[in-house]
């Protein structure tokens, strides 16, 4: 998220490592940490209050979704009042409901989960700036979009044959968003989410295109299309079904009438999300990442320029453009990318790039490959042009100081292994375990070139365990241990913070949220700010740090367990008694905000 430009007032020391089995949310000495809103938290006056023993669609259609991922906090001008935006991205049925729940209710069940599922938008008040969050009750622009709300596809694909089911001959109209993962906030205060792990939710018939894209054969654990048949795509009315999700979507956060979108212009894949930025001439670029293993790097360029103040305008950017997908090559002698992490002889992995257009002025650049086609199917299309399998990019978003663009590559634990890609400079790990951050420069500063000079920022890891690691040529010894990069934002000094997912598993510590400098002699010097709770993800980071403010979305907590024996019991932390009797609460994927306890004086 963007928050404009100047010198960053907020100090802290980093926090140490913190065990993957610790059930707490740590934050720095002098600050302190609250919820502003839970899973199932009414967002109207007429829903019903947070119930888990009781849970129906219509009740969750009107609360808080599940799984907290991208967030955005948006003030308004006064600084008082705002706007909280969060994607749901999935469903953890064995905490959220009773065991057994799924056999005896499927259908409540499953319809339960589809309310749970997409996006919020929740209006947030405080008495000052500068000061702890409320969200507000019954918020004028408050507004839930599901499974079941209508979008509008936009883009050369709209209306394509392969967008049309027996529920929508246009193939103009989407019932619903799904596996929203992370986002942007746009230049013109839109909302942009990535629709990603779509596949989970079919049963498909297993034609080359749906096992290109994962899509199963057999019932997924959830079971949706034993509920809802649009989701078995082997009935031909549904056939299609599947290709309607894996898209960017564009919401109005300040307009709860608005119909969201569904842009085909920036193709269709695992979208982690998109990030916009604007070049010099009003040159519109939006940045994704396709998060799975050997997947690609993508960016959009829009055909119309930027109009400062004109948001009518400024909606249509994302609807007509070129798609590119990255190459990039490493400027190393062969043999020395030796797989475990050694510098190659020049100091970096690092090379250069280029943008290999699979759309460009409304033309397919693909031999046998309509326009339609290559946005549907864009996985085959960059397969055929050669384009660079990277180790899972999650965030891919330009940093608004510079323009230099920061990619989370999670990581891939079949990187080089018998059978798949080997490594390479751009991904030099056997087995990737760790991660990187990957930083580019688009050649001669325009957002449109087709050439671009890249290396890896962070070769990630615990560097106490593993001389692998690299961090941007800052002292080894004196950077926080970092794993599984996911989620990246920006602080007014252009600071770099990263948030991630799945570190526990790799080196044993909870998933957090870290600073990472840029420039200067602080390059790549890695601070830990915050650990989240067992079993959960940090996502969304937003960094406000003229006021001293920091906000992330916890994803999952206690996933390993089940609804009977909780393993976290974030946020609230009602623990069960010494004897195991009486109430405790569960864990609730939240969105937290951490605030400074004295703050500084203007
Ligand atoms: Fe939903 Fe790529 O993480
Ligand atoms: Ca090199
Ligand atoms: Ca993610
Ligand atoms: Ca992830």
């Amino acid at each position: 998220a963007y928050w404009g430009k100047g010198r960053s007032r907020l100090d802290f020391t980093p926090i140490k490592p913190v065990g993957m089995t610790v059930d707490d949310f740590n934050v720095p000495e002098n600050y302190d940490w609250s919820p502003i809103i839970r899973w199932g938290d009414p967002l109207f006056y007429d829903a019903p209050e947070f119930d888990p023993k009781n849970q129906t669609p219509e009740s969750q259609s009107k609360q808080f979704g599940f799984n907290a991922d991208y967030l955005d906090i948006i003030p308004d001008p006064n600084g008082l009042t705002g706007v909280l935006v969060n994607n749901h991205e999935y469903t953890n049925e064995n905490t959220m409901f009773p065991t057994g729940e799924q056999e005896k209710n499927l259908a409540n069940v499953v319809r339960t989960a589809m309310a749970a599922h997409g996006m919020s938008v929740v209006e947030i008040t405080r008495t000052k700036v500068g000061e702890p969050w409320s969200y507000v009750r019954g918020g004028a622009r408050n507004r839930r979009i599901t499974l079941s709300t209508p979008f509008v596809v936009d883009g050369p694909a709209a209306g394509s044959d392969l967008l049309k089911t027996q529920d929508d001959p246009t193939g103009k109209r989407v019932a619903g968003t799904q596996n929203n993962c992370s986002g942007g906030v746009t230049p013109w205060g839109t909302v942009l989410s990535g629709e990603e792990n779509v596949h989970q939710y079919f049963i498909t018939s297993g034609t080359s295109e749906e096992k290109r894209y994962g899509f199963p054969t057999t019932m997924p654990s959830r079971r949706w299309p034993e509920v809802e048949k649009r989701f078995d795509a082997r009935i031909e009315g549904y056939k299609n079904e599947p290709n309607r999700f894996g898209w960017i979507v564009e919401i109005d956060p300040q307009n709860p009438n608005s119909a969201p979108v569904k842009h085909t212009s920036l193709g269709r894949f695992k979208h982690e999300g998109a990030n916009v930025h604007v070049g010099d001439d009003g040159t519109v670029v939006a940045y994704s990442g396709d998060d799975e293993k050997f997947e690609y790097i993508y960016k959009f360029v829009s055909s119309r320029k930027y109009k400062e103040g004109d948001k009518r305008h400024n909606m249509k950017l994302l609807s007509e453009g070129d798609l590119y997908v990255a190459k990039l090559t490493g400027n190393s002698p062969k043999g020395q990318i030796t797989g475990d992490g050694t510098l190659p002889a020049d100091g970096e992995f690092d090379g250069s790039g280029e943008w290999l257009p699979l759309i460009k002025g409304g033309k397919s650049m693909i031999k046998d490959m309509a326009v339609d086609e290559v946005l549907v199917y864009t996985r085959l299309a960059a397969d055929k042009v050669g384009a660079t399998k990277m180790d899972r990019p999650e965030d891919v978003e330009p940093n608004p100081h510079t323009g230099k663009v920061y990619v989370a590559l999670t990581n891939n634990s079949d990187r080089g292994k018998p059978g798949f890609a080997p490594v390479d400079e751009a991904n030099p790990r056997t087995g990737n375990r760790d991660g990187y951050v990957l930083e580019f420069t688009e050649r001669h500063g325009r957002v449109n070139s087709t050439r671009f000079n890249w290396n890896l920022l962070l070769v990630c890891g615990d560097p106490t365990k593993d001389s692998g690691t690299y961090f941007g040529g800052y002292p080894k010894e004196k950077v926080s241990p970092i794993s599984c990069p996911d989620n990246v934002a920006f602080d007014r000094a252009g600071n770099l913070w990263i948030s991630t997912d799945g570190a526990p598993s790799k080196i044993g510590y909870n998933d957090a949220l870290f600073k990472v400098g840029l420039t200067g002699s602080e390059r790549g010097r890695v601070q830990q700010f915050l650990s989240v709770p067992q079993d959960a993800e940090t996502c969304g980071p937003v960094v406000h740090d003229n006021e001293d403010m920091v906000y992330v979305a916890v994803q999952h907590p206690g996933e390993d367990g089940s609804f009977e024996e909780p393993r976290s019991y974030f946020p609230d932390y009602v623990l069960p008694t010494r004897a195991g009797e009486g109430e405790f609460s569960m864990p609730r994927p939240a969105v937290v905000q951490v605030f400074k306890l004295e703050r500084d004086k203007d």
